[in-house]
């Protein structure tokens, strides 16, 4: 089914919604929004972006018809905002393990895979005011039924629908994806979502090597930092770079943006 403005604030109400067939992104508009004031659990939903944008600088594909793009926006605490990107990465994980689909991990530091391949990426961006803590945006890409054939992707990412051999209704996914971001929103802070995510890495107990660091992932911080062994025996704390890392951004206007990585 085809997603309108129409059918998702009929399948998502009470919430606030905006839907665009096609955008730069999804995240651009929803910090906008949060400028202008919008209410925490307010999302932007796109079909197609044209600009989306990945982790460390990264593009992100989302053509029309086959993905999730959403950007939500919340209302963290300043403390917290670490956690927002596990809560990403948990509710994109639940919505897989909800379609049955076996072999539902998060490789860190967000990376939600589908027997080792990427389904889903997490780009949270946080909104600041001077040195004051706005809100963040965090936006979600899942791929639905892309066709990676012939990409640079071709053999590190999947889909659900490849995953449960079943034509999939983006409607019913964003209304599953959004109502368990709203059990988790509430507990922001909390040891049980921290705990959540942690429960769904794969990461721990491998052999990993990470901006130039070799050893084996032995434990992830509440703060969401990696604990890597190296083979001499010295331990190393390794940092996501999400938003809770972030210094102030200004644009060359001085008007704040939110930074990802
Ligand atoms: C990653 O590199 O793994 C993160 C990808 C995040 C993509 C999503 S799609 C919705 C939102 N809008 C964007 O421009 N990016 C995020």
């Amino acid at each position: 089914m085809e997603l309108s403005q129409k059918r998702l604030q009929q399948a998502l109400a009470p919430r606030a919604i905006r839907y665009y067939e096609s955008v730069a992104s999804t995240n651009d508009l929803a910090k906008a929004w949060l400028i202008e004031g919008a209410s925490t659990g307010s999302v932007v939903i796109a079909d197609e972006q044209r600009k989306g944008r990945g982790r460390k600088g990264r593009i992100w594909y989302t053509p029309s018809n086959v993905a999730l793009a959403v950007s939500l926006i919340l209302h963290p605490k300043l403390e917290y905002v670490h956690q927002i990107s596990m809560l990403g990465g948990i509710v994109v994980a639940e919505l897989a393990a909800y379609l049955h689909i076996p072999d539902v991990g998060i490789k860190w530091a967000n990376d939600v895979q589908l027997a080792g391949k990427k389904v889903s990426g997490i780009l949270p961006e946080a909104v600041w005011d001077d040195n004051q803590l706005r809100g963040v945006v965090l936006g979600m890409g899942v791929n639905v039924r892309n066709d990676f054939r012939g990409t640079d992707v071709e053999h590190t990412a999947t889909t659900l629908e490849s995953a449960t051999n079943e034509s999939l209704n983006r409607i019913e996914l964003l209304n599953y994806l959004l109502s368990r971001v709203d059990v988790w929103s509430a507990q922001i802070g909390s040891k049980a979502l921290f705990e959540a995510w942690k429960g769904r890495l794969t990461t721990l107990g491998q052999r990993v090597e990470i901006e130039g660091i070799v050893g084996e992932a032995v434990d992830v911080m509440t703060n969401g930092a990696l604990l890597v062994k190296q083979d001499d025996g010295t331990m190393q704390h390794l940092f996501a770079g999400d938003v809770s890392l972030t210094g102030v951004a200004k644009d060359t206007d001085g008007n704040p943006t939110g930074l990802g990585d």
